[in-house]
């Protein structure tokens, strides 16, 4: 099974970035955690980070026919982007939407997610964990189709 992890703008700077609403892990941290659940459950996981709209719309057409599951945090892309929605229609894998902070609580420019239209599920306010719910609920969803 692979699963390809994207992470929208400014998730790189995780660590740095406003710890008392993202915390302070790591980006690379993070990598590192969803490495570790994924060998544990064996499976193949690959990531990608990208501050730009398009790039993250490339990735996601490039995975057709490549992956067979999606975690994305779009990040302020979530609250913006149609172009990331119609990608991930457009190639029809299987995503968890994840938000390391709880956006139901925040602003009122964070309540929409134009890509959590088509996410199986949404994880948000967990942390990391969130990522780790996404990947193990991910396989179950991959493997017995709920
Ligand atoms: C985020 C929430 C978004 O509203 C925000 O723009 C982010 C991160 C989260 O992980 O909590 O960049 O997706």
């Amino acid at each position: 099974m692979k699963i390809l992890v994207i992470n929208g703008p400014n998730i790189n700077m995780l660590g740095l970035r406003e710890p008392g609403i993202y915390g302070s892990g790591t980006y690379e941290a993070l990598l590192s955690f969803v490495r570790s659940v994924c060998e544990k459950e064996g499976i193949e996981v690959s990531f990608f980070q990208s501050n730009h709209e398009g790039d993250i719309v490339d990735c996601i057409q490039k995975a057709y026919g490549e992956q067979d599951g999606i975690v994305i945090n779009p990040a302020a892309y979530t609250h913006t982007s149609i172009a990331i929605l119609d990608a991930l229609k457009a190639v029809s894998i299987p995503a968890v939407e994840v938000h390391i902070s709880d956006v139901k609580s925040r602003e009122d420019f964070r309540q929409v997610s134009y890509a959590g239209r088509v996410c199986v599920r949404t994880y948000m306010g967990l942390g990391f964990d969130g990522y780790k719910e996404a990947v193990l609920f991910l396989k179950q969803y991959l493997n017995n189709g709920v």
